[in-house]
């Protein structure tokens, strides 16, 4: 079943994956906080690509470089002059929007037809009573909008006391370039001969003009990246083959085939470093949208640090894949909901794949009773060095379970009555709800086959 933005939202505020960023004080523009839960999902995100593509293979090494770099850096890379988005203001509410997204939101209108009644037409559609399109800002209804005027999305900021230009500099929009720069040193220290990739993960951070939509574009987000180095001759076949490795690679992070596909960029939208371009986009709540971008970025950056850094680097070419953190754990919280009809009403369960899921297990004692308690204390010190897990005695024992459900806990360990006797609990399963007894003697290695871990 599919879940709408409302409903994910309230989840992940609900339960501690996802708070607005300095909530009290009425919230920060597109800037968001993980919760206890968040920050153990978005971990696990990060933690299995790293373990896919840096640790399992042989072609590829790690790499994590400042966030702040020399000022040069956005020049060479052509963010300087390239990385704008043409954005118009209404003259009279002084709301920015993106020139080129304008027409995709709801916009309002005052219809002459209907003695100015005001209403909110579909993004893109014109008015039914008077038939006229949007002009005036989408926002209010009334203001004009001002010619489009080209905005740099890279965040400003002064390195060091003096606040002047010679010290600005900028937080990078892209990891990309800390790869770049690092090029030559990688190549030296570890001696890499061709076709080989250095892979990053850190934050990026843009001044989006038009931020929404959630955790889908804020202004301050995680990339995971690869640049992968080839000769020319082999960076087709690449580019290919990283578009397939990476959409299995989100299959086996639970998003079906089916809520996935490719958009190739047209040559009038790539970015001004890619000669090849295509997304990976989901069914998100709101409609298809990219959640991974996988470039052909050919020799450009590699030949543009040599030019402006007057070092010579020897360069190839380079296949990136750029995939948000946030946007991957969005879409896998999407993918991973599912509501089913149960006696109490509705049961409401994360689907998680386990090696995602914030808790893998919960213990639980079936009631709060002082005999129950020690022992099911007991059991959770057996399990918790070997499994991110948690401990629930409050409230009846099916409400627990639901809670758990809700936040994709694969199994849950109940401590009753007789396990004080036979020295068994139960392990129940999250999706099919099956439970089976087993002894506390044995509960790691049956929790560990179970997980599959
Ligand atoms: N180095 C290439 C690059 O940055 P991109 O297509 O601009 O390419 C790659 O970004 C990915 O970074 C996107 O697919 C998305 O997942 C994530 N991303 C970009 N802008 C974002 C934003 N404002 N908020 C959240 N994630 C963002």
């Amino acid at each position: 079943m599919s879940a709408t933005m409302d409903v994910i939202v309230s989840l992940c505020k609900r339960r501690g994956f996802i708070f607005q960023s300095s909530e009290i004080y009425g919230g920060t523009g597109s800037c968001w906080d993980y919760g206890p839960l968040g920050v153990e999902l978005r971990n696990n995100i990060k933690r299995v690509w790293w373990r896919d593509f840096v640790h399992q293979r042989d072609d590829m090494v790690g790499l994590d470089a400042s966030i702040l770099m020399h000022p040069m850096v956005w020049k060479a890379s052509g963010h300087l002059d390239h990385f704008t988005d043409p954005m118009v203001d209404c003259r009279e509410c002084k709301r920015r929007f993106r020139a080129d997204q304008i027409d995709e939101i709801d916009w309002t209108h005052y219809c002459p037809a209907t003695k100015g009644n005001k209403f909110t037409i579909k993004a893109g559609e014109p008015c039914k009573h008077c038939g006229v399109r949007r002009t005036l800002c989408p926002e209010c209804g009334k203001g004009e909008l001002t010619a489009p005027r080209q905005f740099n999305l890279m965040f400003k900021t002064f390195m060091g006391p003096v606040e002047e230009d010679a010290s600005v500099t900028y937080l990078r929009p892209e990891t990309a370039q800390g790869i770049f720069v690092n090029f030559d040193n990688v190549l030296q220290s570890t001696r890499r001969k061709l076709p080989f990739g250095i892979a990053q993960i850190g934050k990026a951070f843009r001044n989006e003009i038009t931020p929404g939509n959630f955790i889908f574009r804020s202004r301050e987000f995680e990339q995971m990246e690869m640049q992968y180095f080839t000769r020319p001759s082999d960076a087709p076949r690449f580019y290919d083959e990283w578009k397939e490795t990476r959409l299995a690679w989100h299959v086996e992070q639970g998003i079906p085939r089916e809520k996935m596909r490719f958009r190739d960029h047209a040559d009038d939208e790539r970015a001004h470093y890619a000669a090849a371009a295509t997304d990976i986009q989901f069914a998100f709540p709101f409609g298809w949208n990219e959640f991974e971008g996988i470039h052909y970025r050919t020799d450009y950056d590699l030949r543009r640090h040599s030019e402006f850094s007057g070092k010579n680097l020897e360069y190839f070419d380079d296949v990136e894949t750029s995939v948000g953190a946030d946007r991957a754990m969005y879409a896998i919280l999407c993918a991973a909901y599912d509501e089913e009809p149960d006696k109490e009403g509705t049961r409401v369960v994360l689907r998680l794949r386990p090696h995602l899921a914030p808790y893998k297990v919960a213990v639980l004692p079936l009631s709060k009773n002082e005999r129950l308690v020690p022992l099911a204390r007991e059991v959770w010190s057996k399990i918790r060095p070997a499994f991110m897990s948690t401990y629930d005695e409050t409230q009846a024992i099916g409400r627990r379970y639901r809670r758990q459900d809700e936040i994709g806990t694969p199994l849950c360990v109940t401590v009753d009555f007789v396990s004080l006797d036979d020295q068994q609990v139960t392990i129940r399963e999250r999706d099919s709800m099956s439970q089976i007894r087993v002894a506390i003697a044995d509960l790691v290695p049956a929790l560990r086959e179970k997980l599959g871990a």
